[in-house]
Parts: C-alpha cells; structure tokens; sequence
C-alpha cells in the first residue's frame, strides 16, 4: 500500500510517499522562510498563496522521484490541523480532490499526532505506553500514549509554545526567522552563567508551562545591558535556550516519574535541538526521536500517519475537513 501525504499547516509544502514495505520512497520540502523572514513571523495569507503555487508541482515531483505513475497511490493523507486555516485549505483541497479523481481514500490527519508519530520512522522505537513531549511553533504539551489514537494531555502551555518563545526571543534579539534554529547556533558561542532566566512553573506541582514570560525576561535584559554586542546576544541566547531546555527537562522528568513509565518520545520542531537532546539524555528512561529532518514540518510525517490510519481502515469522508484547532484526544 502506498500513501501520499501532504502538508500545509504553516510555512512548509511538504509532500511524500509512504509504501508499507520500502518506508518512504520519495520525499520534497519547500520551504517558505525566506518569504516570511522580514515579517519576523508567518503571514498566513502569503503562507496560502505560496502553498497554491508549489504544492501541485511537488506532488508532481514527488511522484516522478518514487518512480510510480499517480495511479499506482491507494490513498491520499493530508494535513487536517491544527494550524492556519488560510494554509491548510489549501493541502486539504487538493489532497481531497486528488483522492476523489483518483477514486482512492482521503485521510484527515491530525499535525501534532504526525509529529508524534515521526518518531517511529526512526531506526529505534519506543514501545506502548510512552510519555511524548511534543515541542513546535504552536504547541507544547506532554502526552501518555497508551496506544495508538489513545492520547491523553498531562500537561501543556498555558500561553506561548516552548517553539515560541525561541522565535519572538530570536526577533527581539534581531535574529531571523525561524528562531530556534537561530538562537541554538548562536548559544554555541555563549558564556554560561552571564545571564540567567526563569524556569516557568518549575515550582509548582503540575505538568503545564508557561513560556510567554521568557520574553519580558529576555526583554529586560536587552534593555539593562543597551547595546548588545555579538557577544552579549551569545550569552542571553545561551541562557534562553537553558531556560527552555531545562524547564522541558524538569516537567518531562515528572511526567515519567508520576506514571511510573520509562519511554520518553520528543517531536516537534524544538526536539531538533541538540542542547534538548544532549539533556534529555541524563534521565532515567529510554529517549526516542525522530530523524532531526522529520523533527520540523514535513510530508513524510503525513504520509506515514495517513497510511497508518488507512491501513487501520480509517479514512475521511467527501468533505473537507480542515480545523485551525483540535485537540490530538479528540482524534476519531
Ligand atoms: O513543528 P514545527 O516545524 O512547526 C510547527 O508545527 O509549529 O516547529 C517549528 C518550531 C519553530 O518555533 C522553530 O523555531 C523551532 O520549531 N525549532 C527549533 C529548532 N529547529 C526548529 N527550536 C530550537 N532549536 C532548534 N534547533
Ligand atoms: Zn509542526
């Protein structure tokens, strides 16, 4: 069986193919960041836009590059939500079209149970039950995962995504967009202890977070040092990554700890980072992650989900089904 997957949710067209014996056979990302770069953020008009005019051609691309004719699909995945409704409707438009030409099965995917699930295209897997702390631009949260589509939030942000919190750091720094990325490679060059920032709601009981007060910290900062010289932004970026890295640390330790499971899964754009995953290391459970390729947005997360949804017999109706937010319990 071989599933198409497509992704719109945000500023990445991604497609891929998924074949249940070879894995992914063909894979294609284009990126929007250059386009969305001088906004500090995704605009999600432009974001749809630039999702209409290259999505069809990477389908096309894709196809050509796993070496089948589109006929040889059995069943189209595409990105139902979370995300920006102008963006998503447009891979949830065409996936659905294509699949109803093609007179295969449309599959709604849910994003974040995408990422989660990225985790098992790696060579090691965890096994059921396991604690997912699932990381991006939108969403932080902690999630048991008793099996597959049974999911059950533990904790999440109460404000700003982990994902967040390095993107409007990075633009206060006058770093570029995606922040993440950005902030990481300039912590390399940091010295540590120059500054410190607070580990959010580290101190209370509880699995949720709080990470919108990093900025106002990191604000602070930049206004009590007034100029900030490469060496300054170096040591706060090492200290915001610290930050994030240690508050995720702590709340992911708890986590496994009350539930007496010893599995831990990161996904999501965040779980790229090296520093995240260097710390992680240091806990007493068994760490699994994805490729750092299919960590951020990508088609062969679609893919991969869709055919495991399909393969279950699970597929969506003539509709459309596109939703800006859904909760991943809420998954049929
Ligand atoms: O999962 P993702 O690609 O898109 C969403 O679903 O939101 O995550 C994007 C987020 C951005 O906030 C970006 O700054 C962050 O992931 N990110 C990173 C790294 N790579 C991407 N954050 C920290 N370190 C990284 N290496
Ligand atoms: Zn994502």
């Amino acid at each position: 069986m071989r599933v198409l997957g497509i992704e719109t949710s945000c500023d990445e067209t991604g497609v891929a193919v998924y074949d249940t014996k070879q894995g992914i056979i063909g894979q294609n990302i284009y990126s929007q960041v250059d386009l969305h770069a001088k906004y500090g953020g995704v605009v999600p008009e432009l974001a749809s836009r630039d999702h209409i005019q290259k999505t069809l051609p990477l389908i096309h691309q894709t196809i050509a590059d796993s070496e089948l004719k589109i006929d040889e699909i059995d069943g189209i995945a595409y990105t139902s939500g979370p995300g920006l409704t102008p963006a998503l409707m447009v891979g949830a438009t065409l996936g659905r079209a294509l699949a109803w030409s093609l007179d295969v099965p449309a599959i709604a995917v849910h994003h974040m149970e995408a990422h989660l699930l990225a985790t098992l295209l790696a060579p090691s897997k965890p096994q059921l039950p396991f604690i997912a702390l699932l990381v991006s631009g939108g969403h932080t949260m902690l999630v048991k995962v008793s099996d597959f589509g049974d999911y059950e939030i533990l904790g999440e942000s109460l404000d700003d995504a982990a994902g967040e919190a390095f993107d409007k750091t990075a633009k206060l720094l006058g770093l570029g967009y995606p922040g993440g990325p950005e902030i990481a490679h300039l912590a390399q060059k940091g010295s540590p202890g120059v500054f410190t920032f607070p580990r959010p709601m580290t101190d209370r009981p509880g699995l949720d977070f709080s990470f919108s007060g990093l900025k106002t910290a990191v604000q602070t900062a930049v206004n009590a040092v007034g100029e900030l010289d490469v060496q300054t932004r170096a040591n706060i970026a090492l200290a915001l990554e610290d930050a994030i890295v240690s508050t995720l640390f702590i709340k992911c330790r708890r986590a496994l700890e009350t539930h007496g499971i010893y599995q831990l899964v990161l996904a999501g754009g965040v779980a790229a980072n090296q520093s995240l995953r260097a710390r992680m290391k240091r806990l007493d459970a068994s760490v699994h992650y994805p490729p750092i390729s299919l960590c951020t947005d990508n088609g062969a997360m679609i893919a991969y989900a869709g055919h495991e949804r399909l393969r279950r017999g699970l597929s969506t109706g003539l509709a459309v089904d596109c939703r800006a937010r859904w909760s991943i319990e809420e998954i049929e």
